[in-house]
């Protein structure tokens, strides 16, 4: 009997293929928000405090499998046999639960965009109602692959007609089974063991299970969705789509409603581990994703990719893509920066225009503002390095780090041949390649000294576009300097 004390326990159906999906992971892994489908399903269902929640798997059971543990480790992983069908899936996971006696929640693992709410209040009505089985419903537009709802002349559910076996007339019902319900564990599993294969798909249905309990006498009831849009199973690529956009629709909202600018929601992706802080302004073609957490008044795109990064106060980001990058207060980034895993930029440094940098510490107010590669390398505080700037980190056999002190200044297209070290307070001439430690306060210069060759091109290059531009530099000088003579 189903009251409101009675204990829950969830099922999650994701042993399926997803043959629609056409690809080699399995469909509920495809994920929408940085998390795969299913991952979606366990968070909304643990919300619901459970007193346990199964998995059914087999296609790819082991990574199906590894991905619910990473979600939700107390999760009880059940394997579905070889008979085939949302039904079979329920019967494996009942026998799973021999003693249970309350109210199972059945959710499918491709339908992700239902919230512990909405979860709720379906179990509120099925426990008001003390009914055998209550459907989630919704009314689409295009019914287009769902089950249909099928009542008679009163309104009660009869039963649930999947697409390929329905009537034309079943057909045209536009109110849909989300593949979400809730049983009462006796009933379902009197009737689920009744369920036969003789359908469109040669598959044990889950759905038969309601037309069983309405020949039985035991009430059904459909409870529609507040959202119907949240319904949206997931069976193809396109659906995959429509899904994430919703999901990101409903991210990029909630942290506008925290106080974020989020300038064009179409464009800006957001993953939900991210998180965003009030006052920061995040501009079109952005992506922030993974873990990635961004401090008050910070200002991240356009066009920028951040992976599990750390963006501190204030920093502003342009045109860039980072990978597990910690970025300091006041820093800038970009535009047209490369920021790999392991960067560290101090508060307020830079790291500019055409510059990739790799598993490196740049310190306070430091800044590499132009077209170098820093990679495995520490730098101080107060550094300045010359555009151009190269770290030559591997040597064909291992990597080697390159370490900068504080208030280095160094000169323009240097390269650092690791392993090196600059002392604090050192110079570099343009274009020097530093292949030895430059000890503090030291100038540092390797290029040969410049040497002219008075008349090379008119000696070499007669004739020629540069040799003309010589004689009337000469012309224009001695004219310039006997004029210089008569003021004189
Ligand atoms: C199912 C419902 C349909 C409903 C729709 C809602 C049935 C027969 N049909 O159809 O009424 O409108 O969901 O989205 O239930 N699964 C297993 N074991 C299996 C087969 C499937 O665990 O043997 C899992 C799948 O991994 C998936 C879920 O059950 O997560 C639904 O299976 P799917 O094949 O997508 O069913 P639909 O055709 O969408
Ligand atoms: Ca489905």
């Amino acid at each position: 009997m189903s009251n409101s004390t009675a204990p829950l326990a969830v099922v999650v159906l994701a042993a399926g293929q997803g043959t629609r999906m056409k690809s080699s992971l399995p469909k509920v892994l495809h994920p929408i928000g940085g998390v795969p489908l299913v991952g979606h399903v366990l968070h909304h269902a643990r919300r619901l405090a459970p007193q346990s929640v199964l998995v059914v798997v087999r296609h790819e059971r082991d990574r199906v499998a590894e991905a619910v543990a990473a979600t939700d480790p107390d999760a009880v992983i059940v394997d579905q046999d070889d008979v085939p069908g949302t039904g079979r899936a329920v019967e494996i996971a009942l026998e799973a639960l021999p003693d249970f006696d309350g109210d199972v929640l059945v959710l499918s693992g491709d339908v992700p965009l239902l919230e512990a709410s909405t979860l709720a209040r379906l179990i509120e009505a099925h426990r008001a109602r003390t009914a055998a089985a209550t459907i989630l419903s919704a009314v689409l537009d295009d019914a287009t692959g769902y089950g249909r709802i099928i009542r008679d002349a009163d309104g009660t559910v009869v039963k649930i007609v999947e697409q390929k076996d329905a009537s034309p007339d079943e057909v045209r019902v536009t109110e849909i089974n989300a593949g979400v319900y809730v049983f009462r564990a006796s009933s379902l599993r009197t009737q689920i063991a009744r369920v036969g294969t003789t359908n469109a798909q040669g598959e044990k249905y889950l759905t038969d299970v309601v037309g069983l309990l309405r020949d039985a006498a035991e009430p059904v009831a459909a409870e529609a969705a507040p959202d119907a849009a949240a319904a949206l199973g997931v069976n193809d690529r396109v659906q995959l789509a429509e899904a994430a956009r919703l999901l990101n629709a409903r991210t990029v909202r909630r942290w506008q409603l925290e106080g974020a600018s989020i300038l064009d929601p179409a464009t800006t992706w957001i993953d939900v581990d991210a998180t965003i802080a009030p006052d920061v302004t995040i501009l079109p073609n952005s992506y922030i994703l993974g873990a990635t957490t961004i401090a008050t008044g910070a200002v991240i795109g356009p066009d920028s990719t951040l992976r599990d990064c750390e963006v501190g106060e204030d920093a502003t980001v342009t045109r860039t893509d980072a990978t597990l990058a910690v970025i300091g207060a006041r820093a800038t980034v970009g535009p047209f920066s490369y920021l790999r895993a392991g960067t560290r930029l101090g508060d307020g440094g830079k790291i500019g225009t055409f510059v990739e940098t790799k598993n490196s510490t740049i310190g306070e107010g430091s800044k590499v503002p132009h077209l170098s590669y820093i990679g495995d390398t520490t730098i101080g505080a107060r550094v300045n390095l010359g555009a151009g700037a190269i770290t030559a980190n591997y040597d064909d056999l291992t990597k080697h780090r390159t370490e900068i002190g504080d208030e280095v200044h160094t000169g323009s297209h240097n390269v650092f041949v690791a392993p090196v070290r600059i002392g604090d307070g050192a110079k570099t001439g343009a274009g020097a390649v530093v292949r030895k430690d430059v000890p503090a306060g030291a100038l540092a210069l390797s290029v040969a000294p410049q040497r002219n060759v008075e008349g090379w091109v008119e000696k070499n290059r007669p004739g020629t576009g540069a040799a003309e531009a010589v004689a009337r530099s000469r012309a224009a000088q001695k004219a310039d300097d006997g004029s210089q003579e008569e003021d004189g």
